[in-house]
Protein backbone atom coordinates (compact mmCIF):
# COMPACT_ATOMS: atom_id res chain seq x y z
CA UNK A 1 0.00 0.00 0.00
CA UNK A 2 1.46 3.20 -1.06
CA UNK A 3 1.72 5.71 1.73
CA UNK A 4 1.25 9.35 2.16
CA UNK A 5 2.15 12.09 4.68
CA UNK A 6 0.59 15.14 5.23
CA UNK A 7 1.30 18.35 6.84
CA UNK A 8 -1.27 20.71 8.40
CA UNK A 9 -1.29 23.98 10.21
CA UNK A 10 -4.97 24.52 11.10
CA UNK A 11 -8.48 23.59 10.49
CA UNK A 12 -7.50 20.60 8.26
CA UNK A 13 -10.44 20.02 6.17
CA UNK A 14 -8.33 19.15 3.28
CA UNK A 15 -6.39 16.78 5.11
CA UNK A 16 -9.84 15.12 6.10
CA UNK A 17 -11.29 14.99 2.27
CA UNK A 18 -7.80 13.53 1.42
CA UNK A 19 -8.51 10.99 4.25
CA UNK A 20 -11.91 10.12 2.44
CA UNK A 21 -10.77 10.01 -0.31
CA UNK A 22 -8.29 6.89 0.69
CA UNK A 23 -11.29 5.47 2.79
CA UNK A 24 -13.24 5.43 -0.42
CA UNK A 25 -10.38 4.30 -2.80
CA UNK A 26 -10.70 7.17 -4.85
CA UNK A 27 -6.89 7.61 -3.83
CA UNK A 28 -5.26 3.65 -3.87
CA UNK A 29 -2.92 4.96 -0.66
CA UNK A 30 -3.42 5.35 3.23
CA UNK A 31 -2.61 8.52 5.16
CA UNK A 32 -0.27 7.01 7.42
CA UNK A 33 1.32 10.29 9.37
CA UNK A 34 0.38 13.74 10.19
CA UNK A 35 2.88 16.42 10.86
CA UNK A 36 1.62 19.59 12.84
CA UNK A 37 3.40 22.94 13.60
CA UNK A 38 0.33 23.86 15.41
CA UNK A 39 -0.10 21.69 18.52
CA UNK A 40 -3.78 23.64 19.22
CA UNK A 41 -4.66 23.17 15.14
CA UNK A 42 -8.00 21.12 14.81
CA UNK A 43 -6.02 19.03 12.34
CA UNK A 44 -5.28 17.08 15.30
CA UNK A 45 -8.29 16.15 16.75
CA UNK A 46 -9.41 14.92 13.29
CA UNK A 47 -5.68 12.99 13.25
CA UNK A 48 -6.69 11.07 16.46
CA UNK A 49 -10.56 10.49 15.23
CA UNK A 50 -9.14 9.21 12.20
CA UNK A 51 -6.33 6.98 14.26
CA UNK A 52 -3.40 8.41 11.98
CA UNK A 53 -0.25 8.74 13.33
CA UNK A 54 0.34 12.92 14.50
CA UNK A 55 3.63 14.51 14.58
CA UNK A 56 2.58 17.59 16.56
CA UNK A 57 5.40 20.31 17.62
CA UNK A 58 5.93 23.84 18.25
CA UNK A 59 9.00 25.47 15.64
CA UNK A 60 9.90 27.49 18.57
CA UNK A 61 11.29 24.69 20.83
CA UNK A 62 13.60 23.93 18.67
CA UNK A 63 17.12 25.89 18.30
CA UNK A 64 16.37 26.31 14.05
CA UNK A 65 14.21 25.51 11.35
CA UNK A 66 17.68 23.10 10.21
CA UNK A 67 16.51 21.17 13.74
CA UNK A 68 13.18 20.66 13.29
CA UNK A 69 13.29 19.58 9.86
CA UNK A 70 15.59 17.23 10.97
CA UNK A 71 12.97 15.35 13.09
CA UNK A 72 10.56 15.82 10.17
CA UNK A 73 12.83 14.00 8.09
CA UNK A 74 13.71 11.55 10.55
CA UNK A 75 9.54 10.81 11.25
CA UNK A 76 9.51 10.37 7.37
CA UNK A 77 12.42 8.30 6.77
CA UNK A 78 10.65 5.50 8.79
CA UNK A 79 7.60 5.70 6.52
CA UNK A 80 9.69 6.37 3.35
CA UNK A 81 6.04 8.37 1.75
CA UNK A 82 5.32 8.21 -2.05
CA UNK A 83 4.02 10.92 -1.37
CA UNK A 84 4.19 14.26 1.10
CA UNK A 85 1.12 16.57 0.51
CA UNK A 86 0.94 20.15 2.32
CA UNK A 87 -2.73 21.21 3.11
CA UNK A 88 -2.30 24.42 4.67
CA UNK A 89 0.89 24.25 5.75
CA UNK A 90 1.64 27.62 6.65
CA UNK A 91 5.55 27.60 6.35
CA UNK A 92 7.88 27.46 3.62
CA UNK A 93 9.96 24.25 3.47
CA UNK A 94 14.02 24.96 4.00
CA UNK A 95 16.68 22.28 2.52
CA UNK A 96 16.29 20.12 4.81
CA UNK A 97 13.32 18.84 3.46
CA UNK A 98 13.89 19.85 0.25
CA UNK A 99 17.16 17.82 -0.01
CA UNK A 100 15.41 14.61 1.82
CA UNK A 101 12.12 14.46 -0.63
CA UNK A 102 12.78 17.55 -3.24
CA UNK A 103 10.56 15.77 -5.86
CA UNK A 104 8.08 14.39 -3.99
CA UNK A 105 6.60 17.17 -1.90
CA UNK A 106 3.60 18.82 -3.75
CA UNK A 107 1.09 21.94 -1.91
CA UNK A 108 -2.54 23.35 -2.69
CA UNK A 109 -2.67 27.04 -2.55
CA UNK A 110 -5.95 29.08 -2.82
CA UNK A 111 -4.92 31.57 -5.78
CA UNK A 112 -4.54 30.63 -9.60
CA UNK A 113 -0.82 30.74 -9.57
CA UNK A 114 1.04 32.54 -10.65
CA UNK A 115 -0.97 35.33 -8.91
CA UNK A 116 -2.04 36.38 -5.69
CA UNK A 117 1.13 33.90 -3.88
CA UNK A 118 1.99 34.03 0.15
CA UNK A 119 -0.74 34.99 2.79
CA UNK A 120 -4.40 35.69 2.63
CA UNK A 121 -4.20 34.70 -0.91
CA UNK A 122 -8.21 34.89 -1.65
CA UNK A 123 -8.37 38.41 -0.04
CA UNK A 124 -5.25 39.76 -2.18
CA UNK A 125 -7.43 38.13 -5.43
CA UNK A 126 -10.54 40.36 -3.69
CA UNK A 127 -8.66 43.42 -2.93
CA UNK A 128 -7.12 43.23 -6.58
CA UNK A 129 -10.88 42.67 -8.16
CA UNK A 130 -9.59 39.52 -9.98
CA UNK A 131 -12.29 38.55 -12.52
CA UNK A 132 -11.37 35.03 -11.52
CA UNK A 133 -10.43 33.27 -8.23
CA UNK A 134 -9.59 29.52 -7.83
CA UNK A 135 -7.13 26.83 -6.69
CA UNK A 136 -3.24 25.30 -7.66
CA UNK A 137 -1.58 22.68 -7.45
CA UNK A 138 2.00 22.82 -7.31
CA UNK A 139 5.55 20.77 -6.77
CA UNK A 140 7.12 22.89 -4.24
CA UNK A 141 10.74 24.20 -4.21
CA UNK A 142 12.68 26.49 -2.37
CA UNK A 143 10.23 29.33 -3.17
CA UNK A 144 6.73 30.41 -1.90
CA UNK A 145 3.94 29.09 -4.37
CA UNK A 146 6.21 28.89 -7.25
CA UNK A 147 6.97 25.26 -8.04
CA UNK A 148 5.88 23.73 -11.46
CA UNK A 149 2.04 23.81 -11.45
CA UNK A 150 -0.02 20.42 -11.73
CA UNK A 151 -3.59 21.19 -11.42
CA UNK A 152 -5.79 24.81 -11.48
CA UNK A 153 -9.55 25.36 -11.21
CA UNK A 154 -11.03 28.26 -10.91
CA UNK A 155 -14.49 30.33 -11.78
CA UNK A 156 -15.55 33.48 -12.66
CA UNK A 157 -16.72 36.45 -10.06
CA UNK A 158 -18.02 39.99 -10.71
CA UNK A 159 -17.42 41.32 -7.44
CA UNK A 160 -21.28 41.06 -5.87
CA UNK A 161 -19.94 37.44 -4.16
CA UNK A 162 -19.47 38.01 -0.43
CA UNK A 163 -15.85 36.90 0.82
CA UNK A 164 -17.43 33.88 2.88
CA UNK A 165 -19.06 32.33 -0.64
CA UNK A 166 -16.16 32.77 -2.45
CA UNK A 167 -14.24 31.13 0.57
CA UNK A 168 -16.90 28.09 0.30
CA UNK A 169 -16.40 27.78 -3.39
CA UNK A 170 -12.66 27.73 -3.33
CA UNK A 171 -12.87 24.96 -0.18
CA UNK A 172 -15.21 23.09 -2.61
CA UNK A 173 -12.79 23.31 -5.29
CA UNK A 174 -9.80 21.97 -2.74
CA UNK A 175 -11.50 18.80 -1.67
CA UNK A 176 -12.74 17.64 -4.94
CA UNK A 177 -9.02 18.82 -7.05
CA UNK A 178 -6.43 17.81 -3.94
CA UNK A 179 -7.86 14.36 -4.17
CA UNK A 180 -8.02 13.56 -7.74
CA UNK A 181 -4.52 15.21 -8.42
CA UNK A 182 -3.07 13.18 -5.31
CA UNK A 183 -5.00 9.86 -6.95
CA UNK A 184 -3.62 10.92 -10.65
CA UNK A 185 0.33 11.37 -9.21
CA UNK A 186 0.22 8.45 -7.20
CA UNK A 187 -1.12 6.45 -10.53
CA UNK A 188 1.03 7.86 -12.73
CA UNK A 189 4.21 6.81 -10.62
CA UNK A 190 2.46 3.21 -10.43
CA UNK A 191 3.00 2.72 -14.64
CA UNK A 192 6.18 4.07 -15.11
C1 LIG B 1 -6.58 26.01 2.22
O1 LIG B 1 -7.48 26.89 1.62
C2 LIG B 1 -5.24 26.05 1.51
O2 LIG B 1 -5.37 26.26 0.13
C3 LIG B 1 -4.57 27.22 2.19
O3 LIG B 1 -4.90 27.06 3.53
C4 LIG B 1 -6.20 26.49 3.63
C5 LIG B 1 -6.15 25.37 4.64
O4 LIG B 1 -7.44 24.89 4.91
N1 LIG B 1 -3.16 27.18 1.98
C6 LIG B 1 -2.43 28.28 1.80
O5 LIG B 1 -2.87 29.40 1.84
C7 LIG B 1 -0.96 28.01 1.54
N2 LIG B 1 -0.28 29.16 1.07
P1 LIG B 1 -7.64 23.53 5.70
O6 LIG B 1 -6.74 23.58 6.94
O7 LIG B 1 -9.08 23.53 6.08
O8 LIG B 1 -7.27 22.39 4.78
Amino acid sequence: MKQIAVFASGNGSNFAAIHAATINKVIDAEVALLICDNPDAYAIHRAAEFGIECFAFKPKMFASKVDYETEIVARLNQLDPDLIVLAGYMRILGHTMLDAFGGRIINIHPSLLPDFKGKDAIGQAIASKAPRIGVSIHYVDEGMDTGTIIAQSGFAVDGSESRAEIECRVHEIEHQLYPQTIAMLLEKETSV
